[in-house]
C-alpha cells in the first residue's frame, strides 16, 4: 500500500492554543485530524464549523475532518465550504451515503465513510468507490485516550482484501486508541493512515511521537 498518513487528532491538544498545537506538528505530520462531536450521535461535544474555518487559516496542513453528528446530510457539506479536504461522516448516521459523498466531491472535497465499533462493514464495501477515506473506528467514537480494540482489526483485514482485489484509490483509516505499542499491528492488518489523539498531544515532545508513530508504521 501507499506511505503511512499520520493525521494527529486535536481532540487531545489544548483548546486554549489550538493554532499552537498545530503548528507543533506541522513539517512532520500529513492530515491534522479534526473531531467534530454533536452531543447527540455520541454523548461528547466538541467543536464545530466556525472553529474549521478559522483554524484553516492557520495552517496548509490538510484537514481531515470526522463528523461524529447525526444528520449529515444536513451539515457536511458546511465542513467543505469552511475548508476541511476530507469529509468524513458515519455510516450509522446517513441513509444514503452515496448521495453525500457525491454532494462532498462536488463541493470540493474528498468524502470519507466511518464505521464505528459495533457496525459490521460488509454492507458498506460495494460503495467504497464512491469514497476517497475509510475509517475504521478501533475504539467507540465518542471519546480520546480509550483502549484500542484488536478485535477489530479483523475489520480492516476484510476492507484491505476488498481494496486491494478492486484495486481501489482509497486510504484505510484507523481510529482511535494508536500509539506505539499498537500502530504496527494496525499496519499489518491493511490501514495506511492512523488517527493518534493522547499519543501525540500527550507527549512531551509531539513532533517526535509523530516520527516515531511513522516508523512503527512502515512495518
Ligand atoms: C474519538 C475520536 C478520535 C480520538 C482519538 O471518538 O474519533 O479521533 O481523538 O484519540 P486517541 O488517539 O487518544 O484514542
Ligand atoms: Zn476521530
Amino acid at each position: 500500500s501507499q506511505s503511512p498518513v499520520i493525521a494527529p487528532s486535536i481532540l487531545s491538544a489544548d483548546f486554549a492554543r489550538l493554532a499552537d498545537e498545530i503548528s507543533a506538528i506541522s513539517g512532520v505530520a500529513d492530515w491534522v485530524h479534526v473531531d467534530v462531536m454533536d452531543n447527540h450521535f455520541v454523548p461528547n461535544l466538541t467543536i464545530g464549523q466556525p472553529v474549521v474555518a478559522a483554524l484553516r487559516k492557520a495552517t496548509s496542513l490538510p484537514f481531515d475532518c470526522h463528523l461524529m453528528i447525526t444528520d449529515p446530510q444536513r451539515w457536511a457539506v458546511g465542513y467543505a465550504e469552511a475548508g476541511a479536504e476530507i469529509v468524513t461522516f458515519h455510516a450509522e448516521a446517513c441513509d444514503d451515503p452515496v448521495a453525500l459523498a457525491r454532494d462532498l466531491r462536488a463541493a470540493g472535497a474528498r468524502p470519507g465513510l466511518a464505521i464505528d465499533r459495533d457496525t459490521a462493514v460488509e454492507p458498506y464495501l460495494d460503495l467504497l468507490p464512491e469514497f476517497d477515506l475509510l475509517l475504521i473506528m478501533t475504539i467507540k467514537a465518542g471519546f480520546g485516550g480509550q483502549e484500542f480494540i484488536p478485535e477489530l482489526l479483523a475489520k480492516v483485514r476484510s476492507a484491505r482484501r476488498h481494496i486491494n482485489a478492486g484495486h481501489l484509490d482509497l486510504r484505510l483509516e484507523v481510529d482511535g486508541g494508536i500509539n506505539a505499542d499498537t500502530i504496527e499491528a494496525a499496519a499489518q492488518a491493511g490501514a495506511d493512515a492512523f488517527v493518534a489523539g493522547s499519543a501525540v498531544y500527550g507527549a512531551a515532545d509531539p513532533a517526535a511521537a509523530v516520527r516515531r508513530l511513522r516508523e512503527l508504521a512502515q512495518y
